[in-house]
């Protein structure tokens, strides 16, 4: 039997999959972490429940973890740089907190410059979370703050610019036993845990947009661009909310 928040996940994604992937999906996307699983399990069981030929569509990843889970599945992968604006038909993917206008922060995994590029080249965008991380304003629950990638050799200029930002706290995340000093992420980058106290939804934009313009910044773990979510919850059943 799976544990209570795993129940959670699986609703999210399960009904995200009934409810979004369509029938004459051409080209999906597939995100990181442990709620996209489900969702990739779940797509196997629909093809079978909707007589959906699986060999004929494309899955595109999010990073190596969501590479290896879309290789495991027996799927189709591509590399994302095959595709452009417009050419996914849906991405689905989790996040580390939603905020009551579909704002996420993302970048838990590491995995934020990959689904933002993926993510910004689907029609739609579906968030999965169990409902713990829904919140009313993001930085209230996810407590390491917002992930920002950056390349290596700028991370103390970056700092310093954050904390001109208003910046409260920022760490730069360490790989602790997996790995001595800095998580380095699949494109070769650093990430800084980057507190700011809770950002209202309407801010997000805007934080997002000066963050982006510090130089050694590759991107920013602020998603503004979510179409649906859907919050599992640990009874099994789960809720939907769109922008
Ligand atoms: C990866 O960098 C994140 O954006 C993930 O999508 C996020 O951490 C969700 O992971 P879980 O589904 O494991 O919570």
């Amino acid at each position: 039997e799976i544990s209570l928040v795993e129940k959670a996940k699986r609703a999210a994604a399960y009904k995200a999959v009934d409810e979004h992937f369509p029938a004459d999906a051409k080209v999906v996307g597939i995100g990181s972490g442990s709620t996209v699983i489900y969702a990739v399990e779940r797509i196997a069981q629909l093809a079978e429940l909707r007589g959906i030929d699986l060999s004929k569509v494309t899955f595109v990843p999010t990073g190596f973890q969501s590479k290896q889970l879309i290789i495991g599945a027996g799927l189709n992968v591509a590399s994302i740089d095959q595709f452009s604006v417009g050419d996914l038909d849906i991405v689905i993917d989790g996040a580390d907190e939603v905020d009551d206008s579909l704002n996420c922060i993302k970048g838990g995994g590491a995995c934020l410059f990959q689904e933002k590029l993926v993510g910004q080249c689907a029609r739609k965008f579906v968030i999965v979370a169990d409902s713990s991380k829904k919140s009313h304003k993001l930085g209230s629950k996810w407590i390491q703050g917002v992930p920002i990638e950056v390349i290596p050799m700028a991370y103390p200029k970056v700092e310093a610019d954050l904390l001109r930002l208003g910046a409260k706290q920022i760490t730069l995340r360490q790989g602790g036993k997996a790995k001595a000093g800095p998580v380095v992420t699949d494109n070769g980058n650093f990430i800084l845990d980057t507190h700011f106290g809770s950002i209202e939804p309407s801010e997000v934009r805007n934080l997002d947009i000066k963050i982006k313009l510090l130089v050694g910044v590759v991107e920013t773990g602020l998603f503004d661009y979510g179409a649906v979510a859907y919050f599992g919850e640990t009874d099994g059943t789960a809720s939907t909310f769109t922008r």
